[in-house]
């Protein structure tokens, strides 16, 4: 009896111990793109009514307007995220620039990085994001 409890005891201190440890060997993994899937919805919900009329309900665009998806990741890859809410708050719609909130240009946001293939994650998008836009899993070209 008496033995058990003292194995107890070791094996609570070995695995003290080896968390303590593993906390301080595994590097903090470097901070990803993330947008949440209910971002991405409520965006969805803004664009049906304030940016599908011109940019088309699929992001595809038309003469006069560019596509939300395909060469347009490629205009903004490269540079910090946050500059798209940035640019949305500030020009779009055309028609009434200015008139979308800093909460909309996100959510519009995180939409247009779902059309584009980009995973939604735990963390929510952010006005703020100083993440450099990655190029996406389907545009980036296969290895071989
Ligand atoms: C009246 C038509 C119209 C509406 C409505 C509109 N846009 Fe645009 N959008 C344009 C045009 C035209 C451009 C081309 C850039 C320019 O010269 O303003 C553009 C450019 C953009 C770009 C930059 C494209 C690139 O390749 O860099 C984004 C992103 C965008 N719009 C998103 C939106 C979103 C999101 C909404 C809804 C809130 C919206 N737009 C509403 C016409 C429109």
């Amino acid at each position: 009896m008496r033995k058990r409890i003292i194995g107890a005891g070791v094996v609570a201190g070995l695995v003290a111990v080896l968390a303590g440890g593993a906390g301080l060997a595994a590097p903090k993994a470097p901070p990803h793109l993330s947008y949440t899937a209910d971002q991405a919805a409520a965006g969805a919900q803004v664009y049906a009514v304030r940016c599908a009329m011109c940019h088309g309900r699929r992001m595809e665009g038309t003469l006069e307007t560019p596509a939300l998806t395909g060469k347009f990741v490629a205009n903004w890859a490269g540079r910090p995220v946050g500059d798209l809410p940035a640019y949305l708050a500030r020009a779009m719609p055309q028609f009434a620039p200015g008139s979308l909130t800093g909460d909309e240009a996100v959510r519009l946001t995180a939409f247009i990085l779902q059309a584009n293939g980009y995973a939604a994650g735990a963390r929510p998008l952010g006005a703020a994001e100083r993440i450099n836009l990655p190029l996406p899993p389907p545009i980036v070209a296969p290895r071989q």
